[in-house]
């Protein structure tokens, strides 16, 4: 149904097409939902921290009817010394979704232009069409991001450039000085004009010798924003939680635009709890290193060509992706289709539990010998 009241550059938009949900497969192919896996969202097969769930069921019993406090006080305590950066340098999110929103309605509006790369997170190109503005989207090189170029991509009208590393759907990562540099080029060509967003969704997935300091590079750089999730490793993607460190004048522009109440008490308090279990988040990046290896090992074996991941996702290339992503469907499987971002013989894989990984590669083996 086209709604022409709409301004044109909403009636322009593609919503977001969500990896779907189990029950969603489940109501649609007549399937047991026990025996569906879904490798589509990245999410964390270990669910979230046994200490978080204790803690949940702690608060859920004496909930009270109160807002959440919309400064959350707390949570931006222990990201502020997790980080060491002032409480002023932190703002929350529901999920990091919210904080690329958040940056887009700051610092966007028709007759401006954001600049990202071709293959980047699809609410990117969302948010910036949400606001009316202009995108300048730049191909990529070798499935990653081509800094130079997006360097002189920038235009006269540019505010804003949006950055993953490491990327989604891609999975691919440029090396931190690389990155450093090229914040360090749009600070000297185009002083504060230009805010450049860097989305570390995945950073824990990392080597730790790929991570860099990134409280360190919002100190140093006036013109950065650094987004980060408690969705991916940390494993609360239903809690929604996210957030953002800048540089005050940043951040004061955030705030401007945040809803007060954007993070809710029992996502405040898990963020909290999954902060301190780091046992957990070691063993999630174990597992994932263990399944990225299956996954791309098993790749290999079937002659699929797949772009090395630096995530807990594996991007891959298997011809007709859509026949074959239906094929994986009737046989329980969730993974994710790419077309949408340009990527139509490619699936993206999120990496399950070692028993999931091996059951999408028996499952990919005979349908692509069928
Ligand atoms: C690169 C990237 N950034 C941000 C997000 C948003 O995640 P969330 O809103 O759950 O924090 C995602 C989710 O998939 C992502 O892949």
């Amino acid at each position: 149904m086209r709604q022409t009241f709409a301004p044109a550059h909403i009636q322009a938009i593609a919503p977001y097409q969500a990896g779907k949900p189990i029950e969603e497969l489940a109501r649609e192919f007549g399937l047991d939902p026990a025996h569906i896996i879904k490798l589509a969202s990245n999410e964390n097969p270990l669910g979230c921290s046994a200490r978080v769930r204790d803690a949940l069921v702690q608060a859920a019993a004496s909930l009270q009817g109160r807002y959440p406090d919309a400064n959350g006080f707390d949570l931006k305590s222990d990201l502020s010394a997790a980080h060491g950066v002032p409480v002023s340098w932190v703002t929350l999110g529901n999920g990091s979704n919210d904080l690329l929103e958040l940056a887009s309605l700051a610092l966007l509006d028709e007759g401006t232009s954001a600049v990202y790369s071709d293959h980047a997170f699809m609410v990117y190109r969302l948010s910036t069409q949400a606001r009316g503005a202009r995108h300048i989207k730049v191909p990529t090189k070798n499935y990653g991001h081509d800094l130079p170029a997006m360097l002189d991509a920038i235009a006269e009208d540019t505010r804003l450039v949006f950055l993953a590393n490491p990327n989604n759907p891609t999975g691919t990562h440029v090396q931190a000085s690389e990155v450093k540099n090229f914040l360090a080029q749009v600070g000297a060509r185009h002083g504060t004009r230009v805010t450049v967003l860097l989305d570390v969704a995945y950073d824990e997935y990392l080597h730790p010798s790929e991570r860099a300091d990134y409280a360190q590079w919002v100190r140093e750089f006036p013109h950065l924003i650094v987004t980060r999730t408690f969705s991916k490793a940390y494993g609360l993607a239903g809690l929604r939680v996210g957030y953002a460190l800048a540089q005050p004048a940043v951040t004061d522009l955030l705030n401007r635009v945040r809803q007060p109440f954007n993070v809710s008490v029992l996502a405040q308090l898990s963020a909290r709890e999954a902060l301190k279990d780091t046992d957990f988040l070691a063993q999630t990046y174990a597992l994932n290193l263990e399944g990225r290896s299956q996954l791309e090992e098993g790749f290999a074996r079937l002659g699929l060509e797949y772009v090395p991941s630096h995530t807990n996702f594996v991007l891959v290339r298997v011809g007709d992706a859509a026949k074959v992503n239906t094929a994986l469907l009737h046989r329980g499987i969730i993974v994710r289709p790419v077309v949408g971002d340009g990527l139509p013989e490619h699936l993206r894989v999120t990496i399950g539990l070692p028993a999931e990984n091996a059951q999408l590669l028996q499952a990919l083996s005979e349908i692509l010998a069928a």
